[in-house]
């Protein structure tokens, strides 16, 4: 299993670029299954995530064509045939996500079989929601052995209100919508930016759409979709990631093509915890230091509140502010897995229920360090940036599902960050989150 060596100490400086959202991509990718035509992907994150959906549609009958060995930031699916519309438990055990396929495979071939998503890492992950969304929609829906199968000849238009506002539950049931029998009216949707690139490309697909990114949709349901080329727009939460790196390390680092809009709530957040931020052009951050890091508070919302996303990743920010900050986290129940991590390096942390309180500033020393799900690796490698000495993080087999050549981004603007690989090692099963 990878490990990552990390020597803290130094200010990143320069310019790093941020990859496609793999959070759009991945319903995205889900979306060519609404079409018999090609779908082309650009902007496409290279991550583990990817490569698994690329598998699941793959083995329902797709074929998926990855893009140049050496370029794989595109990627074109055309889904004329489906032969076997199953998302079998080895690869949904892996990536939650996997569930996304469920709307669009009713949709379009009547019938789907999808296993059932365990528990993971940062909480229960239901996808009640989705199924009740689709039962609403005239779909039958048996559980056994595991697996969800749904059944409808045609999905028929219907009024949708979220019990609880959820991301991919609001894209899964979108993508059921466009190919219904009239009108859906969906309320209490996720305004997250991915929802809302979801939509751009069904769009393009020619799909019918209003309302995407406020919390109430329409659909016109059509009777087919045809093909479209799509560009996925940049990830917040990697730039979110990087901004936080450059504060942590006191570094003066921009972070580009990004979309600032998107980042609005990270901003304001860091902006408050005394950084300096500038947005030198429509698709550029900037993050140098201010006179100190202070204490601030954060609780997690959905868009455009403070991501759940980066709640980790601030928290290791908040080690080295001064004073206290509380983290509440409302949206996962058990998301706090890299707290007696940090704490092993020499953080202040104390949870209560769903909220963290951090004292600071602490001086960090290194320290091994298990990685435990995606976005806590991210908070264990920021916290290792700027800890005393080298730290060795285990299992970042979690940060490859998200982050695209995560260290090598970090050892252009001055990280000391290098990969060891144990290629005897057996992988290990590896628990999924967001
Ligand atoms: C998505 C993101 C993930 C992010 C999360 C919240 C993807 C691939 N993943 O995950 O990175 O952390 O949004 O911003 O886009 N819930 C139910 N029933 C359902 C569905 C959800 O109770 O049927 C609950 C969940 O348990 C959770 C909350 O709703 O407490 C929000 O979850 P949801 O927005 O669905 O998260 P995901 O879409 O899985």
């Amino acid at each position: 299993m990878d490990k990552f060596v990390i020597r803290g100490g130094n200010p990143l400086v320069g310019t790093i670029r941020v990859s496609g959202a793999k959070n759009s991509a991945l319903p995205c990718m889900a979306a060519a299954i609404l079409t018999e035509d090609e779908i082309t992907l650009e902007n496409i994150p290279q991550v583990r995530d990817i490569e698994t959906e690329r598998k699941l549609l793959a083995s329902m009958g797709a074929v998926v064509d990855l893009g140049a060995e050496n370029d794989r930031h595109h990627t074109t699916i055309s889904c004329r045939t489906l032969s076997d519309p199953v998302a079998k438990y080895e690869i949904v055990k892996t990536m939650r996500a996997s569930s996304l396929v469920l709307g669009p495979l009713v949709a379009r071939t009547g019938m789907a079989r999808v296993a059932m998503p365990g528990g993971c890492a940062i909480g229960g992950r239901p996808i009640d929601l989705h199924i009740k969304g689709l039962e609403k929609m005239g779909a039958t829906i048996v559980q056994e052995h595991g697996y969800l199968e749904a059944r409808a000849s045609r999905l028929k238009g219907a009024h949708l209100v979220f019990d609880k506002i959820t991301v991919t539950g609001t894209e899964d049931l979108l993508m059921a919508a466009v190919l219904a029998d009239g009108e859906t009216v969906m309320e209490n949707c996720a305004r997250e930016p991915e929802v809302t690139d979801l939509a751009a490309l069904l769009t393009a697909m020619g799909a019918r759409i209003e309302g995407a990114g406020t919390s109430t949709i329409r659909v016109q349901g059509v009777a087919s979709l045809h093909g479209a080329r799509y560009r996925i727009n940049p990830d917040r939460i990697e730039a979110g990631t990087f901004l936080i790196a450059g504060a942590i390390t006191g570094g003066d680092l921009t972070v580009a093509d990004c979309n600032p809009d998107h980042l609005r709530a990270i901003i304001a957040k860091l902006e408050e915890a005394g950084v300096r931020i500038d947005i030198p052009g429509p698709d550029s951050v900037r993050v140098h230091p201010g006179e100190r890091l202070l204490a601030a508070d954060i609780s997690t919302e959905e868009y455009p509140g403070f991501p759940t996303d980066m709640q980790a990743q601030y928290m290791a920010l908040a080690t080295q502010a001064d004073g206290v900050s509380l983290i509440k986290e409302n949206i996962f129940e058990n998301r706090f897995m890299h707290v007696q991590e940090l704490v092993r390096m020499g953080a202040n942390i104390k949870v209560d229920g769903r909220t963290a309180t951090v004292r600071g500033p602490a001086k960090l020393s290194a320290a091994a360090v298990m990685c435990s799900d995606l976005r806590a690796s991210a908070s264990l490698v920021l916290a290792a940036l700027v800890a005393d000495g080298e730290s060795i993080l285990d299992r970042v087999y979690h940060m490859d599902r998200g982050y695209e050549r995560f260290e090598e981004k970090l050892r252009s603007v001055g990280a000391e960050i290098q990969r060891m690989g144990n290629v005897f090692a057996p992988r290990e099963p590896q628990p999924v989150a967001d």
